[in-house]
């Protein structure tokens, strides 16, 4: 059986060909995986208005969200520039939210990864 990060990996890299990215040039990939095992992808999508760009992270959750998903295991993200991409404020801020107990992988290009608890990523986040 393959392992969590495995296929975090596997589907982040995967999806990650798909950035539509025509201003920064770098792609981003992320992959969630729900607690019975459904995995959701999404690329970063970026918008000639810059601030109407969304994160590949946010993607992904986004993705699941709508398909009726609500508790998540772990999310994987990876990108064709940086090693161990670490996702931005707003995305901390977006899955503390909504999944507040998950697993966050940052992966390099050979499949290596560093594993955070997204608390660690986002100490005394906001809340309403
Ligand atoms: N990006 C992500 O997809 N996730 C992050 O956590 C950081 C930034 C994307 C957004 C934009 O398309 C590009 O990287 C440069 O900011």
């Amino acid at each position: 059986m393959k392992k969590i990060y495995q296929i975090l990996f596997e589907h982040s890299s995967e999806v990650m060909k798909n950035a539509y990215s025509p201003y920064s040039k770098i792609k981003v990939g992320a992959a969630v995986i729900t607690k019975d095992g459904y995995i959701f992808a999404g690329c970063n999508v970026e918008n000639s208005s810059y601030g109407a760009t969304i994160c590949a992270e946010r993607a992904a959750i986004t993705k699941a969200i709508s398909e009726g998903f609500k508790e998540f295991k772990a999310i994987g993200i990876i990108s064709d520039r940086f090693k161990f991409i670490s996702p931005c404020g707003i995305c901390r801020q977006f899955i503390a939210e909504l999944a507040p107990n998950i697993d966050v992988y940052l992966f390099n290009s050979d499949g290596k990864f560093k594993r955070f608890k997204i608390k660690e990523l986002l100490p005394i986040g906001f809340r309403i």
